[in-house]
């Protein structure tokens, strides 16, 4: 998703903007951009492309003066192109703008701006705020008053900032992470924490509907009818600095590792919201979990462990379609939302359907500080530490632990997790990475993968189809193994692979079958299992380990299979393209 950034301070900024832009890569763009400003002068540079190249490129870095903007883009209204790069400028020069959301008015707009003479240069939709500020400002003639109109005219979701050619900077928020980095002698602005942390740990987490104001070393918050707002100071976790690679060639491969131990680490910092919660649970009426992507499989889980664990009857729900059928929720119920950023749009936006209902809001979440945890009357933290790789691998199992602490919790501690044994089948898995190598090496040229479970491994089906799209780029379909004769046998010929999830538990019979049935029309099988059989045509060895937790060690082979086969394909495993690591816009 776009990232927005800004500096104002005693420093050159745009190489504090560059170095901000390529800590928040990770949320995935396709061009970037930095505008500063120097004598009442603004300059600007963009291009398509990674930080890095644009920047050996046009030399963002050079840019001159104490006060710069910078953005990355994620396509959404226009091409990805050079005109569609942030930030864009005002007809006069006067201001420049960067922007993160969808100005859903933004045709009205335009069309109104262009009757009064304004050009656009660019296919965006944000480019429309320019030019309103610039009509704005030629009106009201000082900053605040230009903010409280503007904001007042724009549909949609967004946060901005605006440098105007006096030196000032403005930004707003509605539904779009903002967030000031307050350091000695300047003030930092950025839709993620990453985009500051190495120069301060000290941050304001902007609330929705209010506005910024930075005069030189003067910063003002304000809502959007023009009511001074007081601001609170948060210090964030220095881990969040930690976010280099180390000796991995990439950050999907080092969090993929890292599971061994995040696996212990996961609801740590917060036993007693999980105990909180095992009350609501016992409790409640009706119970929903909701969730995005991965998340949303990990919900999928859950449902399956509260009902076989805890007899307690819930119902998964993809965040995205709540508002499509918003009477599922029954008012004064539980909603359980998962979610690795807590920023994820559709998850808000269940949330917010879910607590017009007056339900009590239980958020699972790796990033404490995000809008989901200000939203929720309970929060769970992941404790993974900051995920960058844009596929979700150490949330996944992080999430799965946590939905493990509630069962156990329910059952008063007669539900054991061995921690150690599961810790260690991870590392094992890790250990025979060259066979899963050799498998990778395959199916590289494979047009279609598909991913078969039985109950509770049907969602870590779901899950592996979904790693392999995004990490490899060939289409890949998680199937339960009933279905198989319901349809997908049709599609079993020599040119196909089926992953088959089959470790030794009450559905081990049942997928052998499956696997037979997919060999006999000459699909390649590879198996993962604790146990080898004849019917795969490749083996990766799953540790054998109690079989409540098989879950989270069969994920972590097709993890790997993922990633070393992006490899194969000379695919960027930790940006894919197209996507975003916190998808903010619906
Ligand atoms: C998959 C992936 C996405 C996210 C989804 C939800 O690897 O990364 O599908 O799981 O966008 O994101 P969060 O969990 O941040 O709400």
């Amino acid at each position: 998703m776009c990232s927005i950034i800004g500096y104002s301070g005693n420093e050159d900024a745009a190489p504090i903007i560059v170095k901000g832009l390529k800590r928040m890569e990770y949320r995935g763009y396709d061009s970037v951009g930095v505008a500063t400003e120097s004598n009442s002068q603004i300059e600007l540079k963009k291009g398509v492309g990674k930080v890095e190249d644009v920047n050996s490129k046009v030399q963002l870095d050079i840019l001159p003066g104490k006060i710069g903007i910078g953005h990355t883009r994620w396509a959404t209204h226009g091409k990805v192109t050079d005109a569609n790069a942030h930030p864009h400028s005002s007809n006069s020069g006067q201001i420049a703008i960067v922007h993160n959301g969808i100005i859903e008015n933004f045709d009205k707009l335009k069309d109104d701006l262009k009757s009064e003479g304004y050009k656009f240069l660019s296919e965006t939709d944000s480019e429309v705020i320019a030019n309103l500020l610039q009509k704005n400002y030629a009106i009201s003639k000082n900053v605040k008053d230009t903010m409280i109109k503007t904001v007042s005219e724009l549909k949609g979701h967004f946060s901005f900032i605006a440098m105007f050619d006096n030196g000032q900077l403005a930004a707003a928020r509605f539904h779009e992470p903002l967030i000031i980095g307050v350091g000695e002698k300047n003030y930092f602005l950025s839709s993620d924490v990453l985009g500051f942390i190495e120069q301060t740990d000290e941050a304001i987490y902007i609330d929705n509907g209010n506005f910024i104001l930075i005069d030189q070393e003067k910063m003002q918050i304000l809502d959007f009818d023009g009511n001074e707002v007081k601001p609170v100071i948060t210090k964030v976790s220095k881990e969040f600095a930690d976010v280099y690679k180390g000796d991995y060639a990439h950050f999907t491969l080092k969090e993929i590792s890292e599971q061994s131990e995040t696996i212990f680490k996961a609801g740590e910092s917060t036993k007693e919201a999980i105990k909180e919660t095992s009350d609501y649970l016992k409790h409640a009426k009706n119970i929903y979990l909701t969730g995005s992507g991965t998340s949303y499989n990990a919900s999928l889980v859950g449902k399956h462990l509260l009902s076989k664990y805890a007899k307690i009857k819930t119902e998964s729900i993809i965040s995205s379609e709540l508002p499509f059928s918003p009477d599922i929720i029954e008012p004064n119920s539980i909603l359980i939302a998962l979610s690795q950023s807590g920023e994820s749009a559709d998850v808000l936006e269940a949330v917010s359907i879910a607590k017009k209902a007056d339900c009590k809001i239980i958020s699972i979440i790796n990033s404490l500080t995000s809008t989901l945890a200000r939203e929720s009357d309970i929060v769970i933290g992941m404790n993974c530490g900051p995920e960058i790789g844009v596929a979700a691998t150490k949330s996944f199992t992080s999430q799965l632990i946590i939905l493990y602490k509630i069962i156990q919790e329910l059952s008063n501690e007669k539900i054991e997790i061995n921690f150690p044994e599961i810790s260690g089948a991870i590392s094992k898995i890790l250990q025979e990475h060259n066979n899963i190598k050799k498998i990778a090496n395959v199916i590289k040229d494979i047009s279609d993968i598909y991913v078969l479970g039985r109950g509770i491994h049907y969602p870590i089906a779901i899950e592996s189809a979904l790693k392999i799209k995004e990490l490899t780029y060939i289409h890949a379909e998680g199937i339960a193994g009933g279905e198989l004769k319901h349809g997908p046998l049709a599609l079993m010929d020599s040119n196909v692979f089926v992953i088959i999830i089959n470790p030794g538990d009450s559905t081990y019979q049942d997928t052998l079958t499956s696997a037979r049935e997919i060999k006999a029309r000459g699909a390649k099988i590879i198996g993962i299992s604790d146990s080898n059989s004849d019917a795969y045509d490749y083996w990766i060895k799953l540790p054998k380990t109690d079989e409540l937790t098989f879950p989270i060690s069969e994920t972590i082979p097709i993890q790997l299979l993922s990633y070393y086969a992006a490899l194969e394909k000379d695919t960027d495993p930790d940006y894919p393209r197209n996507l975003a690591k916190s998808v903010t816009v619906k």
